[in-house]
């Protein structure tokens, strides 16, 4: 399963980067105003600084709503970089969308997915990443995992390569289910990340190791 980091923070993207497990970056218009990159010649800076630190693929999210805008926000933000992936809200004119960039082989990840039928949709779309919000849907008493099941089930029995791209990942937990159901990616803030890291016997039995090395 590829680790995507869920911010737009430069710091916490390098750190991620290094520990050596990261294979991209998720963003969107929430968590670029949450570090203050306001106006468009900033954003698009923005996207090409984190193009920088990390090798894998970057989603950048169009503002527009209708075709013909997100068509010509997603062209200029494809032309960023080659790893730019245009990221689009599950609408109809959305998915409209998804299938006209995937004709023109543009990268694309489908967001705000709460359904397993708006899977199917962005997955006949054409897009190369379905979102599905699974913490959002826990929020409102919905098991968010089931539906990371429901979508890989229905993705196999046809084989569409569209990527399962788990997101609004909250806790460690989150990330090992989304591994056991098979996601392609999921995207995590550090702290879930770092959080895999921790167990309590691993840090008792290396003061062990280290106390006896010294005997
Ligand atoms: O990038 C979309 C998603 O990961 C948002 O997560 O925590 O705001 O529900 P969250």
């Amino acid at each position: 399963m590829k680790f995507f980091i869920d911010t737009a923070n430069l710091a916490q993207i390098k750190e991620a980067q290094d520990m050596g497990v990261l294979d991209g970056v998720t963003t969107n218009p929430t968590l670029m105003a949450k570090e203050g990159i306001k106006g468009e010649a900033n954003i698009a800076k923005h996207y090409v600084d984190i193009c920088t630190i990390v090798t894998g693929d970057v989603s950048a999210e169009v503002i527009a709503t209708d075709f013909e805008g997100m068509v010509r926000e997603g062209e200029l933000l494809a032309k960023l970089h080659k790893q730019i992936v245009v990221k689009i809200p599950m609408i109809r004119e959305g998915v409209k969308a998804i299938k006209y960039f995937s004709g023109k082989g543009i990268r694309t990840n489908c967001t705000l997915v709460f359904s397993a039928g708006q899977a199917l949709l962005a997955a006949k779309a054409g897009a190369t990443y379905v979102s599905p919000f699974i913490g959002r849907l826990d929020d409102v008493s919905t098991d968010g995992l089931s539906l990371i099941e429901d979508i890989r089930i229905i993705y196999d029995n046809y084989g569409y390569k569209t990527q399962i791209l788990a997101a609004s990942v909250r806790h460690p937990m989150h990330i090992i289910n989304c591994a056991k159901l098979g996601a392609d990616v999921a995207t995590c803030p550090l702290t879930a990340i770092l959080a895999l890291l921790k167990h309590p016997l691993t840090d008792s039995g290396l003061a062990q190791f280290l106390a006896d090395a010294k005997k």
